[in-house]
């Protein structure tokens, strides 16, 4: 006993997942689930690994299990399990052991739990990359204290995604930053899937493309400037087929799609920061939209037959590609710039060419472009995408195909959420005279808010308004 270098608590898929790959990097791990059973059959299907796993039935024996001091990780639900699953297990710890929360966790309950620690140590890590990737090397965004989080660096180095030969593992700052991190990484996560599912909404209706000529566009796309994980995963499940109907898997799919919330938090956060990120809440909205079948089955009887195809050569496909490329750069600059903003908010320094770093590979939006952004928000002191060089070019090249991509399916009633909200996120962007002086005077008429006056600055300014 007591020869283990780690614990985890939690086999469901993602823990046990973890569980296998931390064995299989040569760690000697104790692992707890609250049913035994489901303890036995891991321990019992663990194969060649499973002299490396020691199996325990209570929470006394995980922690008899484990080396002083310890480093017990929770794979558990997020929210009240993760509070629950503390609360039995520090009693039974030293101060020096460390719990490691690797779940799904609302940063704001990482922010919180760090306090509750009072001291004692304490990590939230963000961890990305779904089954495949807790198996065999996610991405690893770590929050907390910098001294706790070496403790296990180690370890967390060895089962992360390698990237020419650099972990994806990252210290991210303190208390709730990994978490931050990661919820972020879902909000683009959310609007990388709803931009490319737009683009395919267009090669579908608009120009009647099957499943499997979607198929190869994706897969050709991979080669090029947007080779990324979800680009090909997207292909690959355009590609498939059922069985059932002999046909197209995709197209036997009901068109509403899940979500467990992260994303959600992302856009409601983004409020709390006042960042601008319209892509992925568009994005999210587009989610709680998909759920709406019935309501959208009735209003298309109503108001008309929903998407219409496109004319003859109105969109080629290289228009569609470079207007997706355009479309995934402003959603990264928007997601750069939250981490931005909360930096500031919460004091974090959030470091982010490490962040673009740790998304390289492992995670759920890993794809080339990260190692371009990460070496562009490195020479960028703004730490704005939009004004790094190498993305400035590309947007200049792209932003034509995604106005044109835009209005050609608005014309044609294809909705394209995410991608328009990209193209007013730009205009907007590049408007220096915008339209907000009518918004000021608004306010000073009804309610005397005051506002500056444009010709010498002077604030506090109020009409007088004519009828007023
Ligand atoms: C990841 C994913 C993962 C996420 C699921 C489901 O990085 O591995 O983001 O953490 O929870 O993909 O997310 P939704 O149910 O919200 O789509």
């Amino acid at each position: 006993m007591s020869d283990c270098e780690i614990g985890l608590i939690g086999l469901g898929t993602m823990g046990a997942a973890l569980a296998l790959n931390i064995a299989d990097n040569g760690f000697d791990i104790a692992v707890w689930n609250r049913t035994t059973s489901v303890t036995e059959t891991f321990k019992s299907e663990a194969g060649a690994l499973s002299d490396k796993i020691t199996p325990t039935t209570t929470l006394e024996e995980l922690v008899a299990a484990i080396k002083p001091p310890r480093a017990i990780i929770l794979m558990v639900p997020a929210g009240q399990p993760v509070d629950d699953q503390i609360a039995a297990l520090r009693p039974l710890l030293g101060d020096d052991d460390l719990i490691i929360d690797a779940g799904n966790a609302n940063f704001r309950d990482t922010n919180r739990r760090a306090i509750d620690a009072k001291g004692l140590p304490f990590l939230g890590i963000g961890v990305s990359g779904g089954e495949e990737g807790a198996r065999f090397g996610p991405a690893i965004m770590g929050g907390g204290d910098r001294a706790t989080w070496d403790r296990v660096s180690h370890i967390l180095d060895a089962i992360a995604a390698d990237f020419n030969g650099e972990p994806c593992a990252g210290f991210m700052g303190a208390e709730g930053a990994g978490h931050f991190v990661k919820a972020v990484h879902n909000g683009i996560e959310y609007a990388d899937m709803q931009m490319i599912a737009e683009v395919y909404g267009i090669l579908r209706d608009g120009m009647g493309k099957s499943a499997g000529e979607i198929a190869e566009i994706f897969a050709s796309w991979n080669e090029g400037p947007l080779q990324s994980y979800l680009i090909e995963i997207s292909g690959k499940v355009a590609a498939s087929h059922d069985v059932a109907t002999d046909g197209p898997l995709l197209d036997v799919i009901v068109d509403a799609a899940g979500q467990k919330g992260t994303g959600r938090w992302t856009a409601i956060e983004a409020q709390h920061l006042a960042a601008p990120i319209p892509v992925i809440e568009a994005a999210v909205v587009a989610r709680n939209m998909s759920a709406r079948r019935d309501e959208r089955a009735k209003a298309e009887a109503l108001f008309g037959t929903g998407p219409q195809p496109l004319g003859d050569g109105a969109l080629s496909i290289e228009t569609l590609e470079q207007a997706l490329i355009c479309g995934k750069v402003l959603c990264y600059t928007q997601g750069f710039g939250m981490i931005v903003a909360a930096s500031k908010e919460f004091g974090w320094d959030l470091p982010l060419p490490e962040i673009a770093k740790v998304w390289r590979a492992g995670c759920i939006i890993r794809s080339s472009m990260l190692d371009d952004m990460s070496a562009s928000l490195a020479e960028n002191p703004d730490r704005d995408l939009m004004f790094a060089p190498f993305f400035a070019d590309i947007l200049s090249n792209t932003h034509g195909s995604l106005r044109n991509v835009v209005a050609t399916a608005a014309m044609n009633g294809i909705p394209l959420p995410a991608l328009g909200a990209g193209l007013a996120y730009f205009d907007t962007m590049r408007t220096a005279r915008g339209t907000a002086n009518m918004i000021q005077g608004q306010r000073d008429f009804f309610g005397l808010h005051g506002f500056v006056r444009l010709d010498d600055n002077s604030s506090d300014q109020h009409g007088p308004w004519a009828n007023a």
